[in-house]
Parts: C-alpha cells; sequence; structure tokens
C-alpha cells in the first residue's frame, strides 16, 4: 500500500477544506458528526442478524411503504448525532414526513442536511449491501435562526458536500465536497475510516447496465429499444453489456462508479415519475458520479438542475459512466412516444 494508509477521513477533510480560503471548519466538524453515526449505523447493520432488530415495525412510512427497524434506527442514530452539533439549521429525512427543526439552542448553523437513513432496505433481512446517503447545502433563509422548506428545497448545483456510507463486505463512505470524489474503509479494529480509494475517477464508458428488468413491459419505448442494443453482439462497442442489479441504489451505483457502468430507475407507465426521491438519492448520487466524471439525467435534463417542488419528490434517474448515459438520452429522445 501507498502513503494513503494512514490519512484518516477526520485528516483528509480538515486538509482539504484548508485549501479553501473562508473556510472556518465548520463543514469538517459536521462530516466528522456524520461519521460516527455511520460507524454506529454499521455496527447496528453488522449485528442485525444476532439480535431482534429485524423485521418490519408493521408501520408504513411516508411514500406508504413497509418500514423496517433498522431504517428508524438509522433515521434517529442520524439525528442524534446531528442536531446539537451547533452545525445545521435544518435536517429532512427520506423517513419523515416534514423537515426536521434542530432544538433551540443548536439551530444556528449555516447548513442543511438531507438524508436517506437507510437505503435498499428491503435488502436487509437477506445480508445484501445496504447504504446511507447524506447531502449538505448552505442555508438560503435569512437570520440564523430555525431553518426552513427553503432550504430544502434547493436544486443539487448547489450542494457543497455528498457522500454515502455503503455497509457492504467491508464499511466504505465516499464523500465529494465539490473537489473530486474520495472513498475511505472502516477499519473495524481502529474504528476509523482509512483512505482507500483517493480521487475516484469513473470509466467514460462502460460494459455494465443496472436496471430492474421486472418493469420492462411498461417502460417508455426508447428505453425498450436501448436495452435490447446493450444486448446485441457488437465487439466494436463491446456489446453485450453485462447486467448487474442489487436493488440497492447506493450498492449499485458504488459498484459502477469503480467498474464503470449505467444505472437507471426511469419514469414508467405506472410509475410516472420514477420512484427514487431527487432530494435524498439522486442529488447526492448525481453530485458524487459527476465529480468522479460521470453524468446523471432524468432523460432530459441534468439531475443537479433542477428545482425540486416538493421535499419527497421522485425523480427518473439515468446516472453513471458519461458516454452511456448520453446514448441512452438518444434513444429516448428518438422514439416518440404515441398519443393516445
Ligand atoms: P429505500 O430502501 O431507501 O426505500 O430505497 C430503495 C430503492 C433503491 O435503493 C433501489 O435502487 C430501488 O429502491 C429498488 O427498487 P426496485 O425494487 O423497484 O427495483
Ligand atoms: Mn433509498
Ligand atoms: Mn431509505
Amino acid at each position: 500500500m501507498g502513503s494513503t494508509q494512514f490519512m484518516t477521513l477526520g485528516r483528509h477533510i480538515i486538509e482539504e477544506q484548508s485549501k479553501y480560503s473562508g473556510a472556518t471548519g465548520e463543514l469538517s466538524k459536521l462530516l466528522h458528526d456524520l461519521s460516527l453515526a455511520a460507524k454506529v449505523i454499521s455496527l447496528e447493520v453488522n449485528k442485525a442478524g444476532l439480535v431482534d432488530i429485524i423485521g418490519f415495525t408493521g408501520d408504513n412510512n411516508i411514500h406508504g411503504e413497509q418500514v423496517k427497524k433498522l431504517d428508524m434506527l438509522a433515521h434517529d442514530m442520524l439525528i442524534k448525532a446531528m442536531d446539537h452539533g451547533g452545525h445545521l439549521c435544518v435536517m429532512a429525512s427520506e423517513e419523515e414526513e416534514d423537515i426536521i427543526q434542530i432544538p433551540q439552542k443548536f439551530n444556528i448553523g449555516k447548513y442543511v442536511l438531507l438524508f436517506d437513513p437507510l437505503d435498499g432496505s428491503s435488502n436487509i433481512d437477506a445480508n445484501i449491501s445496504i447504504g446511507t446517503i447524506f447531502s449538505i447545502y448552505r442555508r438560503v433563509s435569512p437570520g440564523d435562526g430555525p431553518g426552513t422548506m427553503k432550504d430544502c428545497l434547493q436544486a443539487g448545483i448547489h450542494q457543497v458536500a455528498a457522500g454515502y456510507v455503503v455497509y457492504g463486505s467491508s464499511t466504505m463512505l465516499v464523500y465529494t465536497a465539490g473537489a473530486g470524489v474520495h472513498g475511505f474503509t472502516l477499519d473495524p479494529a481502529f474504528g476509523e475510516f482509512l483512505l482507500s480509494h483517493p480521487n475516484i475517477q469513473t470509466p467514460k464508458k462502460s460494459k455494465i447496465y443496472s436496471i430492474n428488468e421486472g418493469n420492462y413491459l411498461y417502460w417508455h419505448p426508447g428505453l425498450k429499444k436501448y436495452i435490447k442494443y446493450l444486448q446485441e453482439e457488437d465487439k466494436a462497442t463491446n456489446r453485450p453489456y453485462s447486467s448487474r442489479y442489487i436493488g440497492s441504489m447506493v450498492a449499485d451505483i458504488h459498484r459502477n462508479l469503480l467498474y464503470g457502468g449505467i444505472f437507471m430507475y426511469p419514469a414508467d407507465s405506472r410509475n410516472p415519475y420514477g420512484k427514487l426521491r431527487l432530494q435524498y438519492e439522486c442529488n447526492p448520487m448525481a453530485f458524487i458520479v459527476e465529480q468522479a466524471g460521470g453524468r446523471a439525467s432524468n432523460g432530459k435534463m441534468r439531475i443537479l438542475e433542477i428545482q425540486p417542488e416538493k421535499l419527497h419528490q421522485r425523480m427518473p434517474i439515468f446516472i453513471g459512466s458519461e458516454e452511456d448515459v448520453k446514448t441512452v438520452e438518444k434513444f429516448m429522445a428518438e422514439v416518440v412516444v404515441p398519443v393516445n
């Protein structure tokens, strides 16, 4: 191993931030608090099979889906770790309908935190990789009191940092603060995230596509054509592609980020807005993938430029290797959907 061996996440964040004049260290502290929450969630995920933590709570989340205990545990853990640092003015979570206020004494921070506490939760029982996604903005509401809905409804382009934690064969935290993408692996002996993947660059063109093909019948005809195109043989363009789909966005995108690939969760005739949430899932992943040299769009426009209209808005997404995302956009634009 090279000289990256003992670069801890904490040291890396401080060194990165010190390159910016005017940096107060607040973002570093915020990211540090997030990494602490990640370690606790990682521990809980790892012991999930051993204690009576798995299973449905019997409650539905605001999207009408069944929520597992571990989702709520991760949600609570993040709030606990983040609400008294003094760096935030407001938060929002995929698992809570309204914005989450910070207790009065601590709500003076200039940052806004949005998160998906546990992504891919349908995979928990099967010991398959799941993750946490976070997205950080500067407050835009005036004053230094509580943050508002407006703070949480900013276009992704305004993110100052974003990241994810993947609880897989090891736990990894990957983040960007706008100067490249850096990956850290949790050393379970030290309890420290150590730099293992400095400056991740995703391949411009790939050989992997990730999509839930069970929805084929309901897709846009241009998308059907594109997937068939990927399955055809053509040596010059490296086809056929391989199909890889875990069903955990974090894990699917993490693999594609490293190996190259395109991940898609499109709109379809049953779900006209797709499934994934713009603020908790699409924007942070789009920021990371773009920072690694990739591309993210909803099929028509850049994810990061979409102005959110509501907190839990869903958005179709095509994300990953730049050339592959451009190709699917072309297929979708070329085939016009017949109007009934
Ligand atoms: P969450 O567990 O946060 O609700 O997200 C699940 C998401 C995402 O992780 C994954 O890519 C997608 O759901 C899978 O959906 P399908 O089962 O429809 O393929
Ligand atoms: Mn999710
Ligand atoms: Mn979730």
